[in-house]
């Protein structure tokens, strides 16, 4: 007989089912709670509540550990590469050869947009925020493959996924030429995916950009480490609108506003600020520890709602840092011997260590992006495209689930009691 958990409530017993997932997690089935007994469970931001059964990513928050589709993030951050993953995650599997190939030649074949779309850009203003007009972008992009609304085929699915996974690094590395009022530089199809991104950046019409090996690895690693997180928010956001039966397009371009976020996908920028802070002697280590703890700062990149020892991204991401650093010639690159200053005053001090607060993915990124030459406002966006994969496969394992339903959480509702309406002319100021 399968497990069940008792809830008493006064006189009554109700009996709940107990799932148990593959790595032993547990949980209380309360879905027919209040059909039972009139109560709904209340979890504020959802911390004790899980909203799906997944097969894509497990993480364990005490031991620190993080695996995509059963694969530890150290060997594939050590042995894949970002298009390999990206398949993994949307896939299910590791491709063979000829898939990663395939896949491969459909990118290729995917990079460029439409010349209407262009026209889009032109009607942002230049000090537009990249994760807007990502955001727009992706959105309208639906428009022009109006025959992706619909995945059920598999063929579909995997020329839409293709579509995103192509065009998120044209359309982000577009949008920061438009903010700096540089011509657009067309993808080259000959180039890897991280080469061909860092040929659109930061090539010119007269002089092609070379970047160093290193420089794609740090890439190609950085958009694995972050290619998904299971339930955080933009991808409960993209699992939440893909449920209503809304596209694969709309519902990333979704997800992007969630990451948008300066407690998700911006806390880097937050992590670079306040290490330029300390640089230009606005603030000393202690001074931002002491704020930390008197509450009138978080420190970012610190902190997560399920790690509660070291995210095993940013332990990935500290040593990519120095290496790229080293490689580059960056050895004594200020930010970096600060942040290393900074999270060794945090964990030294029982505010940081009784609540369980360590450097997560977000600590270390922002030091890599700079060194490979990328601005600050493009950081959330270089997180988007890291995590485009995720999101699409989530958005998928949630669409093909017979099980799905629309989401639709309750709320205990304070507010007033029934009220007569009064006219405007008997109101009272
Ligand atoms: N700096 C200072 N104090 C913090 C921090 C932080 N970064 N994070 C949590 N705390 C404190 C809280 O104030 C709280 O203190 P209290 O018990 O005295 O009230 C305690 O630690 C528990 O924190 P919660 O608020 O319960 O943490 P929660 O799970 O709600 O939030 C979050 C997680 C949003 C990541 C939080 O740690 C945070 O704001 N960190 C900074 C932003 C950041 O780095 N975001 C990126 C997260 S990773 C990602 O999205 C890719």
């Amino acid at each position: 007989m399968s497990e069940t958990a008792k809830l008493i409530i006064g006189d009554e017993t109700y009996e709940l089912p107990i799932v148990v997932g593959s790595e032993g997690e547990r949980a209380i089935d309360t879905t027919s709670l209040r059909q039972d007994s009139g109560y709904i469970t209340l979890d504020p931001g959802y911390a004790n509540t899980g909203s799906c059964k997944s097969a894509i990513t497990f993480v364990n928050g005490e031991k620190g550990v993080l695996r995509y589709r059963g694969y530890p993030i150290e060997t594939l951050a050590e042995q894949s590469s970002f298009i390999e993953t990206a398949m993994l995650l949307i896939f299910g599997e590791l491709p063979t050869s000829q898939e990663r190939a395939d896949f491969r030649t459909l990118l290729g074949e995917q990079e460029f947009l439409h010349t209407d779309l262009m026209h889009h850009f032109e009607g942002f203003p230049a000090s537009g925020s990249p994760m807007a007009i990502l955001s727009a972008v992706i959105n309208s992009l639906g428009t022009f493959s109006p025959d992706l609304y619909d995945v059920v085929t598999p063929d579909r699915f995997r020329l839409a996924a293709a579509k995103l996974m192509s065009k998120v690094r044209t359309i982000a590395a577009f949008a920061f030429r438009k903010s700096i009022g540089r011509p657009i530089i067309y993808p080259n199809t000959k180039l890897g995916y991280c080469h061909n991104f860092l040929h659109m950046m930061f090539s010119m019409p007269y002089q092609i950009f070379e970047p160093r090996y290193e420089a794609i690895d740090a890439l190609e690693l950085f958009l694995i480490v972050h290619a998904d997180h299971e339930q955080n928010c933009s991808c409960s956001t993209v699992r939440m609108v893909g449920s209503s039966e809304a596209n694969l397009f709309a519902s990333v371009a979704s997800g992007i506003c969630a990451l948008w976020g300066r407690l998700h996908g911006g806390a880097n920028v937050g992590v670079i600020e306040t290490l330029q802070r300390i640089q230009k002697g606005e603030l000393t280590v202690p001074e931002c520890i002491e704020k930390v703890k008197t509450k009138q700062i978080k420190l970012m990149g610190f902190g997560h709602r399920v790690y509660k020892s070291f995210d095993p991204r940013a332990k990935i991401l500290k040593r990519a840092a120095h290496k790229l650093l080293a490689a580059m010639g960056h050895k004594h690159d200020p930010l970096l011997a600060i942040a290393q200053e900074l999270e060794d005053a945090a964990l030294n001090d029982p505010y940081f260590t009784g609540r369980k607060l360590y450097p997560n993915v977000d600590f270390y990124s922002g030091i890599i992006l700079r060194a490979l030459g990328i601005p600050t406002p493009m950081f959330p966006v270089m997180f988007a495209i890291g995590r485009l994969p995720g999101w699409i496969a989530h958005w998928n394992e949630e669409f093909r689930d017979p099980t799905t339903r629309i989401h639709r959480p309750r709320q205990i509702y304070v507010g007033p009691h029934v009220r007569e309406y009064v006219a405007i002319e008997n109101r009272k100021g």
